[in-house]
C-alpha cells in the first residue's frame, strides 16, 4: 500500500484552480536515511509517538475534517479545540528553535515576519544560528528558473545538516514555504525526502499544526490559496530593534494574469487588507519610532479594500490613458489614494513609499498626493517589462509603449523631479533584435533611476507556456540582457548627475557597510547616499553638536554619483517637515 495518506480538494474561481491537500506521511518510508540511523531513544519515543499518533489519526479525523481544517487559514489557531489527531500539547513549539531563511521579493520579507510572529503565539523561539536550529524554514520564490535552483542547491546543504542531526535528541525539521511550496506540491516531497513541512503563502496560519504532524514525524503540508486571506490581525515582528523602516502588506495576489508570470499561480487572487487594520500597523511602526513605511503588494496601487458595505457602491475609478486589464472591471470599495492619504496622515515625520505598482492604476488623485504630501515619497517604480508594442501585448500588459509613455511624461509633469523606476525582461518569447532595440530606445528616452532587468524564464502553468514558444536562445537572453544593463547604468549615471550640488534629504540608516568612519541613508528617491560620519548642528538647537544616528534625518550636498549611489557631506540634522524645501 502506498504510504501516502492524502486529501484532495480542488476550487475552482475564475480562470484560476488551486488543490488544496493535506499530506501526512510516515518517517521511515520517506527518510533518505535508513531507520537504523535514529538513535534508540528517539526511535523509541518516535514509536511511542507515532503509534499514538496513528491510532489517534485512525480514528481521528474524517474528509470533513481535513475540508475544514484545509480552509482553516482564514481562522486563528485555536489552541483549544485542536485538530482530533493532535493534542493542545503538540500543538506548543514547546521552546524548540526556528531559523528562518527568506529568498525572493520584499513580500517574502514580510512573509517570513507573519510566519514568525505566529510561531512565536505558539511557543516558538527563534535563532540566528543555523547549527542550533529545531526547524528550518525557507521562505521562497519561484519567479524564475533561478530562484528555485537556488533553494535546490540550500536543501542540498542542509541534508548534510539534517542527516548530522537525526543522531542528536531533536530531529532537525526542515519546511519550504512560499511560492516554491505552492508552484511545486508534493514535487518537492518527492525530489527531497527530507522535507518535513510545505506552506504554501496562505497557510501561514496553519504552521503550528504542520510542524507538530512533523514533530511526530510525518510529512505535512497546506497549500490551499485562499480568496481573502490578508493576516490583517497578524502583526510581523520587528526584528531589528535598530531597524529604521518596515514594510506593511496591503494586499496580495494578483488578477493581472501577465502571460510570464507565476505570480497568480502561487500567490492567487487579489485581495486588499482592510484600511483599518493597516492603519493600526503604522500608528504601532511609529510608536515604536520606525521612520519610514513601504507599503506592500503585487498591485499595491490596485488597492480596493471592499469590507467596509457603505463604500461599495462607488463608482470605479478611471484606469491610468491608454490602459486595459485582462479582467472584468471592478467597482467599489477604498482605494489606494484613500489609503495613500490616511497613512501619510499618521506621522508626517514618517516617509511613505509603495511597491510594486502597477502602470494601469495611477489616477491622478494619487499622482496629485504624492505631488503634494512631503511625506510620501516622490518616487513611483513603473514596470514596463519591454519597449516594443508587439511584445508588451505578447506579454499581456494592457498598454502600449507610445500609452506607457504617455503615462512617464503625465507623471513628471505632475511630480516634478520624481524618481522613477522599472522592470524589464529580455528575451521574451518571440522577441526579435528590432524589438530589443525598441527596449534599449525607452531605456534611453526615460532615463530611469533604478532598474531590475532579467532574462526571460519559462514558467509552467502561465499562458506564454501553453500559447508561446520560448524561441529566443539562451545566449541571446543573456547578451541582450547585458546590453539592457549597460544602458540602463549608463543612463542612471546620467539622470543621478542632475544631483550634484542638490542638497538632498537623507534618513540615515547607520554605519556604511564600506568604510567605518561614512555614514549610509537613502534620499527621497530610495538611492544610497553616503557620507563622511562627523559632528554637525541640529536645525532645532544650533547651541549643540551632534552625531547622526540611525533614524535621523539629515541634509546632505551631493558632490558626486555612480549609476546606483550619491556621495556627499553632511550639513546639519533636520526633520522631514522642516526640509521641504531643498534643491
Ligand atoms: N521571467 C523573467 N522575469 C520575470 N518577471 C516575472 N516573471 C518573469 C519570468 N518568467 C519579472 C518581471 C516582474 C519582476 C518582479 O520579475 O519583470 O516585474
Ligand atoms: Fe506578475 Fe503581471 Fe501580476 Fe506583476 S502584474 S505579479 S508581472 S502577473
Amino acid at each position: 500500500m502506498h504510504p501516502l495518506q492524502c486529501v484532495l480538494q480542488t476550487q475552482r474561481w475564475g480562470p484560476l484552480a488551486s488543490v488544496s491537500w493535506l499530506l501526512l506521511r510516515t518517517c521511515r518510508a520517506h527518510s533518505s536515511v535508513p531507520s537504523t540511523a535514529c538513535p534508540s531513544s528517539e526511535r523509541q519515543q518516535e514509536d511511542g509517538v507515532q503509534k499514538d499518533f496513528s491510532s489517534r489519526l485512525a480514528s481521528g479525523p474524517t474528509f470533513q475534517h481535513f475540508l475544514r481544517s484545509a480552509s482553516a487559514p482564514q481562522e486563528k489557531p485555536d489552541m483549544e479545540d485542536p485538530p482530533p489527531y493532535l493534542t493542545v500539547d503538540e500543538l506548543l513549539g514547546r521552546q524548540r528553535k526556528v531559523y528562518l531563511e527568506t529568498y525572493g521579493c520584499q513580500m517574502n520579507v514580510n512573509d517570513t515576519e507573519i510566519a514568525w510572529s505566529i510561531l512565536q503565539k505558539s511557543g516558538y523561539l527563534r535563532t540566528r544560528n543555523l547549527q542550533e536550529a529545531d526547524v528550518i524554514l525557507l521562505v521562497t520564490c519561484s519567479i524564475r528558473e533561478k530562484a528555485e535552483q537556488t533553494i535546490w542547491n540550500r536543501l542540498h546543504q542542509l541534508k548534510a545538516l539534517k542527516t548530522k542531526r537525526l543522531r542528536s535528541q531533536v530531529p532537525l525539521r526542515i519546511g519550504i514555504l512560499g511560492c516554491m511550496a505552492e508552484r511545486l506540491k508534493e514535487e518537492i516531497l518527492n525530489r527531497e525526502k527530507m522535507v518535513d513541512i510545505l506552506a504554501g503563502p496562505d497557510a501561514y496560519r496553519d504552521l503550528p499544526r504542520l510542524l507538530a504532524v512533523a514533530e511526530s514525524g510525518q510529512q505535512a503540508a497546506n497549500v490551499l490559496l485562499s480568496l481573502d486571506e490578508t493576516y490583517a490581525d497578524v502583526m510581523p515582528v520587528q526584528t531589528s530593534p535598530s531597524a529604521t523602516s518596515a514594510f506593511v502588506s496591503i494586499m496580495r495576489g494578483c488578477d493581472n494574469m501577465c502571460s510570464y508570470c507565476i505570480v497568480p499561480f502561487t500567490r492567487g487572487r487579489e485581495r486588499s487588507r482592510p484600511v483599518a487594520s493597516i492603519l493600526e500597523e503604522v500608528r504601532k511602526l511609529s510608536e515604536q519610532g520606525l521612520k519610514e513605511v513601504t507599503l506592500l503588494g503585487q498591485n499595491v496601487n490596485s488597492f480596493r479594500d471592499s469590507s467596509e458595505v457603505q463604500f461599495n457602491n462607488a463608482a470605479s475609478t478611471n484606469l491610468s490613458r491608454g490602459f486595459s486589464t485582462n479582467y472584468k472591471p471592478k467597482q467599489g470599495g477604498l482605494r489606494f489614494a484613500h489609503l495613500l492619504d490616511q497613512v501619510s496622515r499618521v506621522d508626517p515625520e514618517m516617509r511613505i513609499r509603495f511597491t510594486s505598482p502597477h502602470p494601469k492604476d495611477f489616477p491622478d488623485e494619487v499622482l496629485q498626493l504624492i505631488h503634494e504630501r512631503d511625506n510620501i515619497c516622490k518616487q513611483i517604480h513603473l514596470p514596463a517589462q519591454s519597449g516594443s508594442s508587439r511584445v508588451l501585448e505578447a506579454m499581456r500588459r494592457g498598454y502600449s509603449r507610445e500609452a506607457y509613455v504617455e503615462l512617464i511624461h503625465h507623471i513628471r509633469e505632475s511630480i516634478p523631479g520624481v524618481s522613477l523606476s522599472s522592470d524589464f525582461i529580455a528575451g521574451f518569447c518571440g522577441e526579435t533584435e528590432e524589438d530589443h532595440l525598441q527596449t534599449v530606445s525607452l531605456l534611453r528616452e526615460v532615463q530611469y533611476n533604478m532598474g531590475f532587468l532579467f532574462a526571460y524564464s519559462m514558467r509552467r502553468k502561465t499562458r506564454a507556456y501553453h500559447r508561446l514558444k520560448d524561441d529566443v536562445p539562451e545566449e541571446v537572453k543573456l547578451r541582450r540582457l547585458e546590453e539592457l544593463i549597460t544602458v540602463f547604468r549608463e543612463e542612471a549615471t546620467k539622470a543621478n548627475m542632475a544631483s550634484v550640488g542638490c542638497t538632498q534629504l537623507v534618513l540615515v540608516e547607520g554605519h556604511s557597510k564600506r568604510s567605518a568612519t561614512d555614514l549610509c541613508g537613502r534620499n527621497d528617491g530610495n538611492l544610497k547616499v553616503i557620507f563622511p560620519d562627523v559632528e554637525m548642528e541640529d536645525v532645532n538647537n544650533s547651541e549643540v553638536k551632534v552625531r547622526a544616528q540611525p533614524g535621523d534625518y539629515v541634509l546632505v550636498k551631493i558632490t558626486s554619483t555612480s549609476s546606483q549611489t550619491l556621495k556627499g557631506h553632511v550639513l546639519c540634522r533636520t526633520t522631514l517637515k522642516d526640509s521641504s524645501a531643498y534643491c
